[in-house]
């Protein structure tokens, strides 16, 4: 199982990719996390990012398609992932491709800007684990900590609202036309691969869960 989710800032692929990983048994790539994780550990890799996404702009393809390669190449990769933020450029994609990286399918969450913006205002993370909450429309059961460690949760840098704008502008110009990419690669390939499906992301969590789990479990 290869598979992607592709969708704006805060569409909930986050949220989505932890439910995935859970009921398919594999692992999750998020090059979100993967950068944070370097920023956090003041790597040359973080030191290199952080003011790139601290101002919501992408980091370079060059970087980013070599961590990836890299993380695929482990072990738990071997028999699927979930990738989660990648690819997010043309040359991304074109990359994957040249590495002979089949994707199986490809999930895209559809959410509009506006909603994405009050969304992020209220959007709590457990950096260690991944985990997102939102203060509103999925709550810890203790304001502040995570469920499942009761570690303290914190805001992201790049959620203030002046850069979750930029970051949406940013997607529309740099990772919408993956839609196209994608979609017409689906239609050319006899096999049919990677499967395109596009899903509304603005109903509940568990209404957006169960429409992925339902795609997933025809195959
Ligand atoms: P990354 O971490 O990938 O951020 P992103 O794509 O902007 O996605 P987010 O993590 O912000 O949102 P999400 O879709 O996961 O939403 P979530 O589930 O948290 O990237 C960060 C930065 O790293 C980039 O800006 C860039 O600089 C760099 N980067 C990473 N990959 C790169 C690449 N390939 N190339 C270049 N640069 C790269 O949900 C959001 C909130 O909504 C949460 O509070 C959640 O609880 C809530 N929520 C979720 N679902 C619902 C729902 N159905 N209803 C109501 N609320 C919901």
């Amino acid at each position: 199982m290869r598979l992607m989710l592709l969708g704006c800032p805060g569409a909930g692929k986050g949220t989505q990719a932890l439910f995935i990983k859970e009921r398919y048994g594999i692992p999750q790539i998020s090059t979100g996390e993967m950068l944070r994780a370097a920023v956090a550990a003041g790597t040359p890799l973080g030191l290199k990012v952080k003011s790139i996404m601290d101002a919501g702009q992408l980091v370079p393809d060059h970087i980013m398609i070599d961590l990836v390669n890299e993380r695929i190449k482990e072990p738990d990769c071997e028999h699927g992932f979930l990738l989660d933020g990648f690819p997010r450029t043309i040359p991304q994609a074109e990359a994957l491709a040249a590495a002979n990286i089949v994707l199986d399918d490809i999930i895209e969450i559809v959410v509009e800007d506006e909603e994405i913006v009050k969304r992020m205002a209220g959007r709590w993370t457990h950096s260690a684990s991944g985990r997102v909450y939102h203060e509103i429309y999925n709550p810890p059961q203790q304001p502040g900590k995570d469920d499942v460690t009761q570690e303290s949760l914190i805001q992201r840098e790049d959620d203030k609202e002046e850069t979750v704008r930029r970051r949406l502008a940013v997607y529309h110009q740099q990772t919408k036309p993956l839609v196209d990419y994608y979609q017409t690669l689906s239609q050319n390939n006899k096999n049919q691969r990677p499967r395109y499906f596009s899903i509304s992301g603005e109903g509940s969590v568990d209404e957006v869960k169960q429409k992925i789990f339902s795609i997933l479990d025809a195959e």
